[in-house]
Formats: C-alpha cells, sequence, structure tokens
C-alpha cells in the first residue's frame, strides 16, 4: 500500500517532536507532506523553530515547516512552559536550526495541499490546539470533503482535564476552533488523555530509548526525562504520558488503539467547563457521531513501535 499522506499540525513540545520523529523514521507507512506549526506549549516563533530543530536532528531538513497562527481564534495565548521548559524543547542541548522556515503561511498550505492533492488521500493530524485547522476550514469550506481522516490528539472523558478540572490542554487553549473542527463533518480520529495517561515513559521504556546510543535516542530519552518530573510529582504516577506519538503510532499500526464512534461536542460558553470535550461514551443522547474516540491503548506494543522506529536514525 502507498503511504499515507499527512500533515502534522504542531506546537513542539518534547511530546510533539517524538511524533515527528516517528513520522520521519516511517516512509513505508507516512508520507510526511509538511508541518505546520501553530502557538501552543510556547509561542509561535519557537514552535516553528522547535519542529526545525526536529527535523534536523532527523536528518531530515528536506522537510517543509511552515508557521501558522500565532495566538487562538477569540483568546489570548496560555502557554505551558511550566511542563515543556522555557524554549519548549528543555531537556537535552539543542543547537540552532539551519534549514528554511517556508515563506507560505501554515493555513495557506494546509488549504493549497488538499485542493491540489486527489481527495480522500491526504490526513491532517492536529497535536496541538486546532488555531490552523479550524482557520483553514472556515476559510476554504471546499477542502471539508476532501480530507481524508483528522487523527488529533486532544480531550478526555473518564480522565476529565489536566489544565483544568474540566479541559484537555490543546482544546481548552483554543475551544472555538475545537469546536469548528468537532462541528466539521471530516471523519475524526481522538486520541485523548483516557488513552495517552496510558502510555507512560516508565525508566525501562527511557533506558531503551537511551540505549540506542544515538543522538536521537539519547535526546528522546532527555526530553521524556524532562517533562517526566512534572507530570510524575502531579499524578503519582510511574512516568509521564507520551501524548502525542500516539496519533502517527495510530496511523502506523491502528490495531493498538480502541475505542467507540460516538458524539463528542466542545464546550465553549462557560468558563467552568470551557475546552471540555463532552463525550457521549454511554450514547445517552440521539446526536449523530462525529469523533472516534479511542480509550484503550496496547502501550508495550506502542513504545516497542516507538523504540523500533527511533533505532532507524
Ligand atoms: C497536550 O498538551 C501539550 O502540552 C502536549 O504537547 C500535548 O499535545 C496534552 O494535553
Ligand atoms: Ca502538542
Amino acid at each position: 500500500m502507498a503511504p499515507r499522506k499527512i500533515i502534522i499540525d504542531t506546537d513542539p513540545g518534547q511530546d510533539d517532536a517524538v511524533a515527528i520523529l516517528l513520522a520521519l523514521a516511517s516512509p513505508d507507512e507516512i508520507d510526511l507532506l509538511g508541518i505546520t506549526a501553530v502557538a501552543g506549549n510556547v509561542p509561535l516563533p519557537l514552535t516553528q523553530k522547535n519542529a526545525r530543530i526536529v527535523c534536523e536532528l532527523a536528518g531530515k531538513p528536506e522537510t517543509k515547516v511552515f508557521a501558522g497562527c500565532d495566538a487562538p481564534l477569540s483568546r489570548t495565548l496560555m502557554t505551558a512552559e511550566h511542563v515543556h521548559g522555557k524554549t519548549g524543547l528543555d531537556g537535552p542541548p539543542m543547537v540552532e536550526p539551519t534549514m528554511p522556515l517556508q515563506d507560505q503561511h501554515g493555513v495557506d498550505f494546509i488549504i493549497e495541499t488538499l485542493r491540489s492533492e486527489p481527495s480522500g488521500t491526504v490526513t491532517i493530524c492536529p497535536i496541538g490546539p486546532m488555531t490552523n485547522i479550524a482557520t483553514a476550514l472556515e476559510r476554504a469550506p471546499d477542502i471539508v470533503p476532501r480530507i481524508q481522516e483528522i487523527v488529533l490528539m486532544g480531550g478526555a472523558y473518564f480522565e476529565v482535564g489536566n489544565v483544568t478540572p474540566a479541559a484537555e490542554f490543546n482544546i481548552y487553549v483554543d475551544p472555538e476552533a475545537a469546536k469548528i473542527v468537532f462541528d466539521s463533518g471530516a471523519p475524526l480520529t481522538v486520541m485523548p488523555l483516557d488513552v495517552t495517561h496510558k502510555a507512560l515513559t516508565t525508566k525501562t521504556r527511557i533506558d531503551a530509548f537511551r540505549a540506542l546510543n544515538t543522538k536521537v535516542g539519547d535526546a528522546v530519552a532527555a526530553w521524556t526525562d524532562f517533562f517526566e518530573r512534572f507530570d510524575m510529582e502531579k499524578y503519582g504516577s510511574e512516568g509521564a504520558p507520551l501524548h502525542d506519538p500516539c496519533t502517527v503510532a495510530y496511523l502506523i499500526k491502528p490495531e493498538l488503539f480502541q475505542g467507540r464512534h460516538i458524539n463528542v461536542e466542545i464546550e465553549t460558553s462557560s468558563e467552568l467547563t470551557r475546552g471540555m470535550t463532552v463525550a457521549d461514551w454511554w450514547r445517552v443522547t440521539d446526536r449523530p457521531a462525529n469523533a472516534m474516540f479511542m480509550k484503550d491503548i496496547d502501550a508495550t506494543g506502542f513504545y516497542d513501535l516507538l523504540a523500533e522506529r527511533l533505532a532507524r536514525f
């Protein structure tokens, strides 16, 4: 089968970085058409730079990286330096990238790509706030039926929230954008905290990255070590969730994940529950299903896949 054409929309972020590396390491399954950066974990000047740092680390400076939106649709940007550090990629020392940033705006790249590629052949993989995607869908509604699938990291049902008692970071930062994406009618697959909180970076798993004895293995081990501290303290767990690579892993090995096709609505008006993903897991409403909402992951299979693919660099 031909590799799946994807666009990664991202706010790197150490876990975003691992998602990008997993995609770049998997050319048989994934054809990465481009990376669009968005403001999220850190501001846009850092996320677009971090995306290029990761591509260079992977030895893929030819990857196209675009800068997209620098603020949510209608809210003030909230960042997460307390988790990801000042640069967004704190952990190992990183060199300034020399590969270019593309001139085109990330939103224009998304629209142009979906219009120029055959309909139903491009998948979008948002792993940050969905401002770029929502802007593209609003500006060019003709692209909606051309999208093969949107496979995103965001939201939660059983785990509820990580930045407020009710909301997960990517959705909370730009709930209006998330609402546009969830209401769009495009086929959605969602990796919520319910999945990612089962994909923990235990010591053995981090050691497996370090044991690769490569630049990439060392960087991934140092990144996961870095943000692990914050989450372990917060949750009292044996490791930290490696959120974003779940999306790319799903594109490579969908059998690692299990969920339900259900209705998911985004709360935008309440201050108390802003950004909540109201997931009808028990199908108690007659609202139509709009998302494949995942709940379970084969975490061992996921980390085996990661270690096997990262060993290719
Ligand atoms: C999400 O928020 C970010 O901090 C991570 O990169 C991930 O995309 C998890 O809530
Ligand atoms: Ca992210």
